[in-house]
């Protein structure tokens, strides 16, 4: 292989920023992009897919932008099999100091019929945009999309083009998370063993998680032979999402007795950023999710506690420390001071300047004045909801609620620099409210989403409210933190609405929602 030189040595390609963000009502921000490829370049992610830079003027700087900034993580961007997209992926990604294209075609029948080529006429494409790919970047990777539900001939065939006209790396995607782990190790031991030229290109793997199968297929994969696991945090993706990097980064490491496999990747920063993945993306991580779910390290049964206390290897195979957790938590109260608090802020990830602690330093403690304890999921809520809106802000707000239902809201926001106050009843105080925010700025936008979570226990816990709301195609997610689930909730609105303002100034009517879709992808 030519990129590999230590077989024991696993590739991880995340594609969080492209598969992942992807995925309907994922959509982040341009700064939300740069500040998430950051983190993947400081855990020691060796391939970063930033984007599909034809697909959107936004997407095209993004991934220019993250190409420019990286340090270690060799940037990657997605085009389709033509020259104006491998072009344009070119322009993008050739900031960086490694740089990838990474250009695919659906080669099932099924894929095939859509652009309806023969499989001759596939192949000759296939042989000229990889090579003019190959022209423009050293390093290339081609995906035949759909490639295990592709004839077994056909696949091999096309993959000795790709490796003929020069591709360095060969994906095979499950796009449609069908297959097994026995095929899925079977397919790329074979692929190896048969293809001209199999020897010289590093093989990767590419799994969707429709059956719950994608970790368990793409470490199948690397028993196989693979040396490339492509992944999003938190398992971030369309429909049931991708291989969750975190689940096979920690598979490998937990279990490299029987799988002696390693990855680069600094695992202590996997909860950080998978709570920022889940923050800006507005997916919420599932409670019982492997590896980063709220209640993966949390031993509440008895017998296990009392296990635990015993031996901590009774009942634990990671160590919460290994992922960023910190082993103790003790609360903070309203006579923590700022050293204090810039202490925990450290040990959860949060690097903070003097300027930056005196802010968070006022909003910790206005937290605190109505909390008895602040625990270390309070203080990630303070810091990673965002409170600075810009057109309209919350001031003020009561809500009256009768026991039949009905409730009345009155809301107060300053919009843009004026405050406007307007009342309104509803089906309850959300409800109310809600209605009171579009009486001060009306919107057609559609909620999408609306979804409360309680950040720690007790009936003063702050509630994290998500809400996500869509007009005209776009897309945008709010997100707010507050003791008072029906204020979060109004922030949360609040929230997403700017969000959307601030995109349709940015972009004009309609021009966010992007300009090739994810179903154009064939
Ligand atoms: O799932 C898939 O097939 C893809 C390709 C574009 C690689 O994401
Ligand atoms: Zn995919």
């Amino acid at each position: 292989m030519t990129n590999v030189t230590d077989q024991d040595r696993v590739l991880i390609f995340d594609t969080t920023l492209r598969d992942g963000e992807q995925s309907p009502g994922a959509t982040m921000t341009h700064n939300e992009k740069l500040e998430i490829a950051e983190l993947l370049d400081e855990m020691g992610v060796d391939i970063i897919e930033a984007g599909f830079p034809i697909a959107s003027e936004g997407d095209f700087k993004a991934v220019s932008e993250i190409a420019e900034r990286s340090k270690n993580s060799r940037i990657c961007g997605l085009a389709r099999a033509n020259f104006t997209d491998i072009d344009r992926c070119w322009e993008a990604v050739k900031h960086a100091g490694k740089s990838r294209i990474h250009t695919f075609i659906g080669t099932s029948p099924l894929h095939r019929s859509i652009p309806n080529l023969t499989q001759d006429e596939m192949a000759d494409k296939i042989h000229e945009t990889v090579s003019h790919a190959r022209n423009l970047c050293e390093n290339v990777q081609w995906s035949p999309m759909d490639a295990t539900r592709t004839e077994w001939d056909y696949l091999c065939r096309v993959i000795e083009i790709a490796i003929k006209a020069g591709a360095t790396t060969i994906n095979i995607p499950d796009t449609v998370g069908y297959t097994a782990p026995v095929e899925s190790a079977d397919l790329i031991k074979r692929l190896i063993e048969t293809v001209p030229g199999a020897d010289e290109v590093v093989f990767a793997t590419h799994c969707h998680n429709d059956l719950g199968m994608a970790t368990a297929n793409s470490l199948a994969a690397v028993a196989g032979g693979a040396r490339q696991i492509e992944c999003t945090i938190n398992g971030l993706g369309e429909r049931a999402g991708n291989t969750a990097l975190e689940e096979v980064v920690m598979a490998l490491r937990t279990r490299n007795d029987i799988m002696p496999w390693n990855t680069g990747i600094d695992t202590t920063k996997i909860m950080h950023i998978s709570r920022r993945v889940a923050t800006v993306s507005g997916f919420n991580v599932q409670f019982n999710k492997a590896i980063v779910g709220k209640n993966a390290f949390a031993h509440e049964s008895g017998i296990h506690q009392d296990g635990m206390l015993k031996n901590r290897e009774n009942f634990e195979i990671m160590r919460p420390e290994d992922i960023g957790l910190s082993g103790t938590s003790l609360p903070l109260g309203k006579h923590s001071g700022r050293a204090a608090l810039r202490d925990k802020l450290e040990t959860l990830g949060f690097e903070v300047g003097d300027n930056q602690l005196k802010d968070i330093f006022v909003r910790f403690k206005d937290l605190a004045d109505r909390k008895k304890e602040v625990f270390d999921d309070d203080l990630i809520a303070l810091m990673t909801l965002d409170e600075a809106d810009d057109y309209l802000q919350l001031v003020s707000m009561k809500v009256t609620c009768g026991t039949g239902g009905q409730a009345e809201s009155t809301v107060e926001l300053e919009m843009d620099g004026k405050d406007v106050i307007a009342t309104e009843q509803g089906d309850g105080p959300v409800d109310a409210s809600f209605r009171a925010i579009r009486a001060i700025h009306p919107t057609k936008a559609h909620l999408q989403l609306y979804q409360v979570h309680a950040v720690t226990e007790g009936t003063d816990a702050q509630a994290t409210v998500s809400v996500r709301l869509e007009e005209d195609g776009m897309i945008a997610t709010g997100q707010s933190a507050n003791t008072d689930t029906v204020v979060a909730s109004a922030k949360a609105y609040i929230h997403a609405l700017n969000r959307l303002i601030m995109r349709r100034e940015k972009t004009g009517p309609g021009a966010d929602a992007r300009e090739i879709s994810y179903k154009d992808l064939t």
